[in-house]
């Protein structure tokens, strides 16, 4: 994780730098800082915590210069200090670093720093990076940076100034992604495009061991061969997310863009490139995301063996990195992320492609790492997500998983014509249907009111609604901390039926009329217990249900459902983190890009 960024240009280094972190602290928000060249040498101003403790150190500082760079930090190695803090200064000052990635070999490169008299003033796996960089330097800062990279180990994006090359901004990757920005005032290095969406007209991703030379008046691109190459600029901007929320509010005012998604999601599914890529003889299909990509997997896993009769694989991708994977040239591996720059995703996918199997990605990031590196491409169209938590772009995955799935069905001959237009209306009639959740927020704070003093919230689910439940539970526990756990309801009493007390809330989606039996059981055997049922359903089985408190769902076909409980899920979370007075935006220890394994 963590955000890098890069600046050289005629506007106000400082300035830029600072707009540039501000559109990145969604990776990382521990600590930030920055280093300008200010004509005569690198300075650096660095502080623990959101990047207003860092512009309040700046305030009345009159850093300026045409060269800098700055960064966004979620710690992995040492904790959240000013020390820990990047960039970091060579001992000599010749070289300013900022790294998002993992150094695996830093505590040999530091033993060998130190061995040579070098003192290293933090925690961290990347400050041996500056002074490697300074060890080796010879008069030639790319000679440089070029012959202290090749000494690590692990993943990297750099970001670097060098004291003897006043006005120019270098930035190299492996692994970890940069990329350049072309800007009507200077050049810019960025993680990604939304720390510079506003800055920027044009954009080129670096690819690994490239290593790109920024001056304001151009960009120089080396190959991992050292050889001069061309920058292929994209002019591409990804949709805007609406504007006109108040800070603090992203999450809810990303759940209320959902119906609005859903809608252009729905018209720009590529249905033809679709039903030909399903028309090919597939022996195989994976799932493969994390976090709620993969939760949105799961739902495809179980809409596929409910409509399409084929038996998919889930898998975090973490997990199927941990073993040889069976995969070969009739595997699809449908790969599932927001960002297109999750480390594990990105790593699980390339393990399928070296093994013959073919990658159709589901990614909202157009410019991304896994877009770029996919056979097959269905962009989701909800706009930048910006608040840490997944809740548009979840959305939105599970609705373009479930346009496959009925694609897929057609083809297979697995249901009637008549069957799949009745569907095929209904996903459209979404939207709607989504807008009529996202209405109802009086009912949130309600029960939020009462969640948020809660010893544990189960949420459980059957089928389809487990897949959802787990979801849930995710948004609940990631926003307001408090304890929860998914669980499939019918495997309750094999031993998490121990749990249920008093101050104990059980979340049951029970949106599956067939399952009333086996839900109504549930919800009895943990109130029996004293714990608290909160039931997820459409009027007419919440009717039969008759519990105190629930959340009401349009009334739409159980295959669906997973959509519009996964938005009463996002709300209920986000009202629960307010009433527990957290910030759903940023919550703690978390980031929204994962690009380190
Ligand atoms: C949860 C959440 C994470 C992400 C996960 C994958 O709200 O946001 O669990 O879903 O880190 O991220 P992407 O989808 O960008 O690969």
């Amino acid at each position: 994780m963590c955000g890098i960024v890069g600046y050289v240009g005629r506007g106000e280094v400082v300035e830029v730098l600072l707009r540039g972190l501000r559109g990145l602290e969604y990776r990382g928000y521990d600590s930030s800082g920055i280093a300008v060249h200010d004509g005569r040498e690198l300075v650096v101003v660095k502080r623990a915590g959101r990047i207003a403790n860092l512009e309040r150190a700046l305030e009345g500082t009159s850093l300026c210069g045409d060269a800098g760079i700055g960064h966004t930090r979620w710690a992995t190695h040492g904790v959240a200090t000013d020390e820990n803090a990047h960039p970091f200064l060579s001992s000599g000052g010749t070289f300013a670093v900022v790294h998002n990635g993992i150094v695996a070999n830093y505590r040999e490169l530091a033993s060998a720093l130190s061995a040579r008299g070098v003192t290293l003033s933090s925690d961290t796996d990347s400050e041996v990076i500056a002074h490697l960089m300074e060890s080796r330097y010879e008069g030639d800062v790319l000679a440089a940076i070029r012959s202290a990279v090749a000494e690590l180990r692990g993943s990297y994006a750099l970001a670097v100034l060098s004291a003897c090359e006043p006005g120019v901004v270098y930035g190299i990757r492996r692994d970890s992604p940069l990329v350049v920005g072309k800007g009507r005032d200077g050049y810019f290095l960025c993680s990604d495009v939304s720390g510079i969406f506003d800055l920027c007209d044009e954009y080129c991703p670096l690819r690994n061991g490239e290593i790109v030379r920024l001056t304001a008046a151009g960009a120089e691109l080396f190959g991992a061969d050292g050889v001069r190459r061309p920058l292929c600029f994209l002019a591409e901007r990804e949709d805007a997310c609406e504007k006109g929320e108040k800070a603090g509010d992203r999450m809810l005012a990303e759940i209320r863009e959902i119906p609005r998604s859903l809608c252009l999601g729905y018209d720009d599914f590529p249905r033809e490139e679709i039903r030909s890529l399903l028309s090919e003889p597939w022996e195989d299909l994976l799932l493969l995301g994390c976090g709620s990509a993969y939760h949105a997997g799961l739902v495809c896993k179980g809409a596929l063996r409910e409509i399409c009769g084929v038996e998919a694989r889930a898998e975090i991708a973490s997990e199927f990195l941990t073993s040889e994977p069976l995969v070969g040239p009739r595997t699809l591996a449908i790969v599932l992320s927001q960002s297109g720059e999750t480390a594990d995703t990105l790593r699980a996918a390339e393990r399928v492609k070296s093994r013959g199997g073919r990658l159709l990605s589901i990614c909202n990031v157009r410019s991304s790492s896994l877009v770029r590196s996919s056979d097959h491409v269905i962009v989701t169209r909800c706009g930048r997500e910006c608040a840490v938590a997944a809740t548009k772009s979840y959305c939105a995955q599970v609705q373009a998983l479930l346009l496959f799935c009925l694609e897929y069905s057609d083809i297979k001959g697995k249901m009637a014509s008549d069957k799949i237009a009745f569907l095929r209306r209904e996903l459209a009639a979404l939207p709607e249907k989504a807008a009529e959740v996202v209405a109802e927020e009086g009912r949130f704070v309600r029960l939020a009111g009462e969640l948020k003093e809660a010893k544990a919230v189960f949420y459980l689910g059957r089928g389809l609604d487990y897949a959802a439940a787990r979801e849930g539970s995710l948004k609940l526990k990631e926003v307001s901390y408090l304890f929860s756990e998914a669980y499939p309801s019918g495997e309750l009493k094999h031993g998490t039926l121990a749990l249920m007390e008093r101050g104990v809330y059980g979340v049951i989606v029970a949106t599956n009329p067939a399952l009333y039996e086996k839900n109504a059981a549930t919800i009895a055997e943990i109130s029996c217990r004293g714990a608290t049922p909160i039931v997820i359903a459409p009027p007419s089985l919440v009717s039969r249900y008759s519990v105190e408190r629930s959340l009401p769902l349009p009334e739409c076909p159980p295959l669906f459902s997973p959509i519009l409980s996964a938005i009463t899920m996002q709300l209920l979370a986000y009202h629960t983190a307010k009433a527990r007075g957290c910030d759903p935006d940023r919550p703690r220890n978390l980031a929204k890009s994962v690009t380190v394994e």
